[in-house]
């Protein structure tokens, strides 16, 4: 988010591409060999304790940030579903049990990879609606307003119905009513609120009360209390007609006019027709490849696929051996190639629909070798005053999924902001995105610090703002699944995607000491290194300034879950910032 608005919005919230066919498509016969986990020793003081035991399926695994959304998808597949079909069941069911990011009022992507070594990517961001403009998030003194971020008009064109009904019916094997079993129950009978969305719906007060979400959310003047059975008898209505006639329901049907004419009533901007032209679009993932590993991720509209893949680029170019996890030499060097990603991603990505993205040149090893190259060992190099701030999302969710086939889904989905746009939809049980701030507010122009924002991601009607989602799917060297990976947290989600994908490829570390491991970021502007506190061993902090970066320390970056494999099945973990809130399910 822009930050003049950080603390605006804080007042507020108070509160098909074919990959070579693996040997063998099941995990029990191949049982390849997992390369062996490294000890790590984590920075004096640091908040997390190295060497904890990860959850471990035998067969299948699941992490999300909600465990009954996790459960869903358990028993999708125990019912004979595969990854595509849990992943759909634990979509709905978050948008249930996990209303600050879950959703069908927003949008996301989802990298799929099934064991007979297809791979596919859809993309159901939202689009910005038909009467959307450039310039419609300022005032008539030229000055941006919070319409982008709350309130009626902040909403894009939601696309998670259409995304994930469509990678149902392409990969899955179940029909939408028994995917979405699991989350209408919960919707309908129930489910026992717990301390973590208590304390986020208490928190968000102030930003969910102002519209009708208060009367759902809040009783005598508190967040619905934990231990309390929680019925959501409109959302479950609405879910029972998407299951019973399909996203029409949603895009041409009760539904959508029920959307539409709230936001008519609320002063929005989405008619009948954004409803009825919005479609989930299948795009080639990107496929590239770190040190022998194979990633498949997400492309534009998601900035995610190409910084992930430029970032470990230009760490790959920088030599064989990277130097030890915890140096200021390692931090300089990822903080190095991930201001030089960022620089890319700030100024030359946008939808592929409205903007030529350069995605071969931007993924390919050459540039990266070229980029490298302009990376000094024993110096930080500026950010050029034109690379770009960039907007911080506030809340989303990832889950990863791996069946008993070996079939694989990332998924990352969101509203924005916790909560969207605040704005709840009463008659049908959902909130709305505020997704529109993801695009650039003020193209072309300085911003209050002097900054040029992108070009490429301004507002036009149609347009799919810029994500920085990266749901990956990571395989090794032999081709089999190894590690199913994504996050939350507006552009920190790539940097802390990809550490855990380094942190386990290049360092070693067991599931468990990758996701606690600190994390840094660097995303060219603000031109500062930003580090989790407590994340710098002394001599590395030391380093790092006399390298020349400004150190910014801060209380927690992103929100990962991930699966990987290891003898004898899987691990999964989730993020053990959010206090152990989020739920592994396995079996
Ligand atoms: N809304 C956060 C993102 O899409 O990156």
């Amino acid at each position: 988010m822009k930050p003049s608005r950080v603390l605006a919005v804080a007042l507020l919230v108070a509160t098909a591409c074919r990959a070579p066919a693996p040997a063998s498509s099941g995990l029990r016969s191949t049982e390849p060999a997992v390369p062996p986990r490294r000890a790590v020793t984590f920075p004096e003081g640091w908040r997390f304790k190295a060497g904890e035991k990860a959850a471990f399926g035998e067969h299948f695994m699941i992490a999300s940030n909600q465990v009954l959304a996790s459960d869903a998808g358990n028993e999708i597949i125990r019912a004979g579903g595969n990854a595509v079909d849990a992943a759909v069941a634990v979509g709905f069911a978050l948008a249930v049990t996990y209303p600050v990011a879950g959703n069908i009022g927003g949008g996301g992507f989802m990298v799929i990879r099934m064991a007979d070594g297809r791979a596919a990517t859809i993309d159901y961001r939202e689009v910005a609606p038909l009467a959307a403009s450039r310039n419609m998030y300022f005032d008539a003194n030229g000055n941006p307003t919070m319409e982008s971020i709350i309130g009626y008009r902040a909403s894009g064109v939601p696309g998670a119905v259409a995304g994930m009904a469509e990678a149902l019916s392409k990969y899955g094997s179940m029909t939408l009513a028994q995917a979405m079993a699991p989350a209408i129950r919960m919707a309908r009978d129930g489910f026992v609120v717990d301390s973590q969305l208590y304390g986020s719906l208490r928190s968000s007060q102030g930003y969910v009360g102002r519209f009708d979400g208060k009367d759902v959310f809040y009783k005598d003047g508190d967040a619905i209390k934990p231990g309390t059975l929680f019925k959501q008898p409109a959302l479950a209505r609405t879910l029972q007609l998407i299951a019973d006639q399909g996203p029409k329901a949603f895009y041409h049907g009760e539904v959508g006019d029920s959307l539409v004419a709230a936001m008519q009533r609320g002063g929005g901007i989405i008619v009948k027709q954004d409803l009825e032209q919005y479609k989930a679009i299948w795009r080639t993932p990107i496929r590239s490849t770190y040190r022998g590993y194979a990633m498949y991720s997400m492309p534009p509209s998601s900035s995610g696929g190409i910084v992930v893949a430029e970032a470990l680029n230009i760490l790959e170019a920088l030599g064989d051996t990277v130097p030890s996890w915890g140096t200021a030499a390692y931090d300089h060097l990822l903080g190095s190639a991930y201001q030089r990603a960022f620089i890319d991603r700030n100024s030359k990505l946008g939808d592929p629909a409205f903007v030529n993205v350069p995605l071969e040149q931007l993924t390919s090893k050459e540039y990266a070798r070229a980029l490298a190259k302009t990376i000094d060992r024993n110096r930080k190099t500026p950010t050029p005053p034109n690379g770009a701030q960039i907007a911080d999302g506030m809340h989303t969710t990832h889950y990863s999924v791996v069946d008993d086939k070996g079939n694989a889904v990332a998924t990352t989905t969101t509203l924005n902001n916790g909560y969207g746009s605040a704005v709840y939809l009463k008659n049908v049980g959902f909130f709305m995105n505020d997704e529109m701030d993801d695009f650039a507010a003020a193209p072309g122009k300085p911003n209050m610090f002097g900054l040029v924002q992108g070009e490429a991601n301004a507002i036009a009607p149609g347009k799919r703002m810029l994500s920085a989602m990266s749901p990956t799917i990571v395989l090794d060297p032999q081709g089999q699944l190894f590690l199913v990976v994504g996050a939350a947290g507006g552009p920190r989600i790539i940097t802390a995607t990809s550490q855990v994908i380094l942190n386990v490829i290049d360092h070693r570390m067991s599931l468990a000491d990758a996701m606690r491991a600190p994390r840094l970021h660097h995303q060219a502007l603000p031109d500062t290194l930003m580090v989790e506190t407590n994340g710098l061993s002394a001599d590395a902090e030391a380093g790092l300034k006399r390298i020349g970066h400004g150190i910014k320390y801060i209380g927690g970056l992103a929100n990962v879950n991930a699966v990987m494999r290891v003898k004898g099945g899987w691990e999964g973990v989730t993020e053990p910032r959010m206090g152990g809130t989020g739920g592994t399910s396995a079996h």
